[in-house]
């Protein structure tokens, strides 16, 4: 039995004995490249060594490569990446991998919605050349016990309630990078902080991929997608358009001339906290580019919220404009 779909945030992976080797066997891709499953001729890779020979291949013969990484239930917001990628890069890999170090003991790694048959007509649909998509074995192999971590800014918004967190993705991340040695890797302005975690995380390491940020794709509605939109109950769906509607309220009194941060992150929870069905897990208004307080040095700032509409955790953003405001 491996311990994956166990393992959580804080736990190491390498301890437990039954837990399956990864690693890469030379030769192993063919048989788990099943481009013949997916019946659509792009291909999808389990291994490590699968992925990294079909990208010598194309590095070789002068290809650059675009990295979009996904935990698969892919919507509209994940394509808006991959087209990006697609556009910008001769061969657009995507991994879907559901990265269990990155949850904590009481998330929703068991039940994280899957639609892998989806998720490959939408890469296939959106112009991705390579789908990768290892196993937690493969990923996490008997033995690991190495992770990649920051001092800075993983002790605001989610890194607060959600302790590890950002430990697993940038671990994982790391290994994506070293995994597909992309030009540029492209993630969601949605996970605000991930993505500046990450920009930092690839400067700090001097990691060569060019991070490209990508705007929040919305519901007509501004309800932003999310994989976890699948949980909610159709009232749940409906109190959840608060998120945007307090962060526009934000927008608007910045906009109008508030100064003072603390009215701010006030006049947006109040309006989250009249939705009964929203429980706070914080609101936040913060410098954009370094997660800290407002200061001198802020050109921009993350208005950023996290609320449970019944066990479902959603967050949101906006970023705007603030230094050159009188
Ligand atoms: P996941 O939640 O699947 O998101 C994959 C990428 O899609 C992220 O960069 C995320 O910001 C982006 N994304 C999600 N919803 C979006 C939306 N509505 N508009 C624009 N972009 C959106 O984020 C992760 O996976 C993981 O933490 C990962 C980076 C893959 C590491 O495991």
């Amino acid at each position: 039995m491996s311990i994956f779909g166990k393992q959580r945030v804080g736990e190491d992976p390498g301890k437990d004995p039954e837990n399956a080797r990864g690693g890469t066997y030379p030769g192993e891709y063919p048989e788990n490249e099943r481009s013949e499953k997916n019946g659509k001729g792009i291909p999808v890779v389990e291994t490590i060594g699968g992925l990294r020979e079909q990208l010598a291949v194309q590095r070789k013969s002068g290809k650059s490569i675009g990295l979009v990484p996904t935990m698969g239930a892919l919507h509209a917001g994940h394509r808006s990446l991959i087209e990006k990628s697609a556009a910008e890069n001769d061969i657009t890999v995507v991994s879907i991998f559901v990265n269990p170090i990155q949850f904590g003991p009481n998330e929703d790694l068991d039940k994280y919605p899957k639609s892998f048959d989806a998720d490959v007509s939408l890469c296939t649909e959106a112009g991705a050349g390579i789908i990768f998509h290892p196993t937690p074995s493969e990923m996490y192999p008997d033995g690991f016990s190495l992770y990649v971590d920051s001092d800075a800014m993983t002790d605001v918004m989610c890194g607060r309630s959600r302790p590890g967190h950002f430990r697993g993705v940038m671990t994982v991340v790391s290994k994506l990078f070293h995994i597909a040695a992309p030009d540029k890797a492209y993630f969601g302005e949605k996970d605000a902080q991930q993505l500046a975690i990450i920009q930092k995380m690839t400067r700090d390491l001097d990691f060569p991929v060019q991070i490209v940020g990508c705007p929040i794709v919305r519901e007509a509605d501004g309800l932003a997608l999310s994989s976890r939109n699948t949980y909610l109950s159709d009232e749940e769906r409906t109190a959840a358009l608060c998120l945007y509607r307090a962060l526009s309220l934000g927008k608007l009194l910045a906009a109008s001339g508030e100064r003072n941060p603390a009215e701010i992150v006030k006049a947006v929870t109040n309006a989250i906290g009249a939705e009964k069905l929203a429980h706070i897990d914080y609101v936040e208004l913060l410098d954009a580019g370094r997660l800290c307080a407002i200061s001198e040095q802020t050109s921009s700032v993350l208005l950023a919220v996290a609320a449970y509409f019944g066990s479902t955790r959603l967050i949101d953003n906006l970023t705007f404009e603030w230094c050159d405001r009188k």
